[in-house]
Order: C-alpha cells, then structure tokens, then sequence
C-alpha cells in the first residue's frame, strides 16, 4: 500500500502525462487443449521458493520512504517525451544484471523468478512495439526481459513474468474506469503487450498479475479471453488469480496464512523489507533475517505452499544490496543440509498437531515422515512425544543425519492413555547442530500415515 502511494504521488507530481497506443486485434476467445491442470502445476508444486524481483524506474525513488522529497525534479518546462526520459534516467541496469539475478536465486536454492515486466508505472522492459515508454528506447537502451529470459534458462531456473495491469502511462489507463471506448483502446493495448511477452520469448512458465485496477470483476478486465489467449499461445503456463479469475493459484501477500488456502495452490510473496518492495539500502533492522526465512519455510510447507521471497535490485546497477546477497546465502547453505523437508511433494500435518512436544517444535509432513522444526534446541539431551498413535520406525537429525533412540513409555505408565502414547527421543547432542541458523529439524519416519 505504501508503496502504491509513493508511485502515484511520484507520478502524479512529475511525469506522465500521454503515450502512443495502438489499437490492435485480441485474442482468441477459444480456449486451447489445456495440459491438465495437475501436470501444469507439478513443478511449482516441488519447486516451494523462489525469487521475487521488483525493478524498474521505481527502484530510485527510496528516498522518497526516508525525506519523503524527490531525489531531483524533473526540469521546468519539460515536454512529456523529456519528462519520461528524466524519469527513467537513473534506470541504468549493467549488462549482466540478470545473471547476477539468476546466480544469486540458484545459489540462494530457489527455483524459480518472477520479474517485474511492467509495473504499474506502466514502463514496459522489452522491446515493445506498443509503446515508446520501454527499455529499449529510453533509459537502459536494451531489452531488459530478453537478457532475464536468457539468464533463467541458463541457471535452468523456470521464468515468471509479472505484469501489472494498472498502468498509469497509458492515457486511458485510468479513464478506462468509466468511458468505453478508453476501455477498449486500453484492454487491445493490456492483451497486445500481453501477447508480445508471450509470443517472443519461447516458453514461459508463470504469468504472474498484479494490480488489476481501475477495472473490476464482472469481466471489465475481459480476463477470460485474456488469459485463454495466453494459454493458447503457452500451453504449459501457470497463472495467478489476480486478473480477478481463479486459474492456477492464489497469492497472499506480506503473511503466510498456512491454513487459509486448504484447497488451492498458493504462494506467499514476501518482501525483504517488512514492507518496501524496492530497493531500499537503509533501515536493515527491518529485513527479515535468514532464520525468519526459515521459519517460514516451516509455514510455507505446513501449507503446501509456496514462498516468494522479493529483493529490490539497486536502480543504478541492478544488483542486489549487500544485506540481502548474505541472507540469501545463508538460506542458501540451510537449505543445502535441510532441503529434504522443504523440496519436492509435501503434505498438510493435521493429524501430527495431536502429537505434542516438550521442545516447542512444528511439524510438517511428507507422507508418512514426521519434520518436527525446532526454532529452538531442547538443552536435555531428549524430546518427549505425548499421543503418539502411529508406530516409530526410524527417528534422526535432518541437519546432520544422526540417527536418535526411541523409546516407548515405561510399563508403568500405562495405565494413562496419556503416557501409554509417550514415546521419548534420546541421544540428542547438547547444542543445537545446526551451526547456519540455529534451526534444526527431525525426521521420524512412521509405519503408516503419522498421527
Ligand atoms: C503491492 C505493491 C506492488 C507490488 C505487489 C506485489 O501491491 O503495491 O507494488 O508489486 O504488492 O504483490
């Protein structure tokens, strides 16, 4: 929200003010032989993380968030062609932003990015021919989308695009709202940009919407055609729900809600900074830290979800600031030791919530293996299971392999259901053999379904 804000005061005050469109064709409105849904979801389904990169001429305007004053002016007098090229002149991406981008993300264990296409600035990173407002012809000088594409498949990363609907260069982009015929110019211009971003870069495999204003539902965004056409042109494609239709998953974002979306795919995306999607180099006590990543990780797969964690390239060079590149690391190396319980199918933990434990632990579950998460190490040496029902074969620490005893109630407790279904895991080390994060997990496998 706050950063909606900061773009349409930005805006309002300085720039944009009318762009070439042109009227073109939508369209098909048949909707192509689908692969089936369960096939087009299967990797997101495994792939659980990956890297959310919000850049574009709105990476300059942080100071905004501290003085809340424009860094500079745009010149008295401008015309709107010098308005724009002002506006995107601190836009100035090295050649290999995109690798360090994709290096990063593959190193950091995610598996998948979702790049910012066009924001709602309505600044468009490829070579369009639909506007003159994009990054071949202003600013940068090339196509922006293109090297993002190239450095993805390099790294063997899968390709998401985001695209924001609401765009405040268009001129019809906010009277579409109520005049018909801006409407039309506006959707033939939305679906024509569209289709370039799905027409001219091979396959892509997430089609990731944002900000689907003026318009609402009721079909103003006309998002069945749309998306169909979409489909038809990416036939393997998997699309969020916020051109306001279902399609293929849902996404909450700044929270994980582990329990809010039982019977749909989702995603979380999560900014770096509590609240700032975009480059920020200041304020570090508020960026969450490698072990709030992890522990989201634990919610993310309680949930069967998926984790979109953003980064703000800097405006001048495109890469990522310091504090982020070395928590992205350390969640990197974490992963490497733990990635077992977070990668790959996963399944929701109900019936483990019975089972309590004397650790403060979580658990998560991938069939009929129990990952308790211990945020803390439990000094004891042992963790005590209350309720157990299921029958333990093996129990062991994720972090390092080592394998714990298990031992069942003593006789003389049997007489309570309560410790008759007490099982105690012994042989834990003193401290914590996480030495990343100070984050371990267990893993104890179950004779049948773990409850
Ligand atoms: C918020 C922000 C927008 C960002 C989006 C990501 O809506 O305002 O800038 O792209 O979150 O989900």
């Amino acid at each position: 929200m706050i950063f909606n804000r900061v773009l349409v005061l930005c805006l309002a005050a300085a720039i944009l003010t009318g762009c070439q469109s042109e009227t073109i064709s939508s369209g098909s409105t048949r909707c192509p032989d689908r692969l089936a849904r369960d096939e087009r979801m299967e990797w997101f389904r495994d792939a659980r993380y990956g890297m959310f990169v919000h850049y574009g001429p709105f990476s300059q305007w942080y100071d905004w968030y501290v003085s809340k004053t424009l860094p500079n002016k745009a010149p008295e007098g401008a015309t709107p062609e010098q308005r724009k090229r002002w506006y995107v002149a601190g836009l100035t991406p090295q050649r290999d932003f995109a690798r360090h981008l994709a290096r990063t993300a593959k190193a950091a264990g995610m598996k998948y990015i979702v790049f910012t296409t066009k924001h709602h600035e309505g600044f468009v990173l490829w070579d369009t021919k639909l506007t003159e407002f994009n990054s071949m012809n202003m600013g940068p000088g090339f196509d922006m989308v293109a090297e993002y594409v190239k450095a993805c498949r390099e790294e063997g990363l899968k390709i998401g695009f985001y695209y924001s609907l609401w765009d405040f260069n268009h001129p019809d982009g906010i009277a579409s709202k109520h005049d018909d015929a801006s409407r039309r110019r506006f959707l033939d211009y939305t679906q024509g940009l569209l289709r370039e971003l799905m027409t001219n870069y091979g396959k892509i495999d997430i089609l990731w919407y944002d900000g689907p204003s003026p318009l609402g539902y009721g079909g103003e965004w006309e998002a069945q055609k749309m998306n169909a056409m979409v489909r038809r042109l990416q036939p393997g494609i998997i699309i969020n729900d916020r051109s306001l239709t279902a399609e293929d998953f849902t996404c909450s974002e700044g929270h994980i809600s582990a329990t809010l979306h039982p019977d749909s795919d989702w995603e979380a995306c999560m900014p770096f900074h509590h609240k700032l999607w975009t480059w920020y180099p200041a304020d570090y006590k508020n960026y969450y830290t490698p072990r709030d990543i992890v522990d989201m990780f634990r919610q993310i797969v309680a949930g069967t979800g998926n984790l979109l964690m953003n980064v703000g390239p800097n405006p001048a060079t495109g890469h990522i600031g310091n504090v982020e590149l070395e928590r992205l690391a350390v969640v990197g190396k974490w992963l490497e030791a733990h990635g077992e319980a977070i990668y790959g199918h996963v399944d929701r933990p109900e019936a483990l919530g019975f089972i309590t434990n004397d650790a403060g632990g979580f658990w998560t579950r991938k069939g009929n293996t129990a990952y308790l998460w211990l945020p803390k190490w439990p000094g004891g040496g042992k963790i005590v299971l209350e309720n157990v029902h299921g029958k333990l074969l093996s129990a062991s620490i994720v972090t390092n392999g080592a394998k714990l005893g298990i031992d069942r109630a003593p006789q003389a407790d049997t007489e309570t259901v309560k410790n008759a279904s007490r099982v105690t895991l012994t042989g834990l080390p003193k401290k914590c053999p996480d030495a990343v994060c100070n984050y371990a997990i267990l893993k104890i496998q179950f004779e049948t379904y773990p409850r």
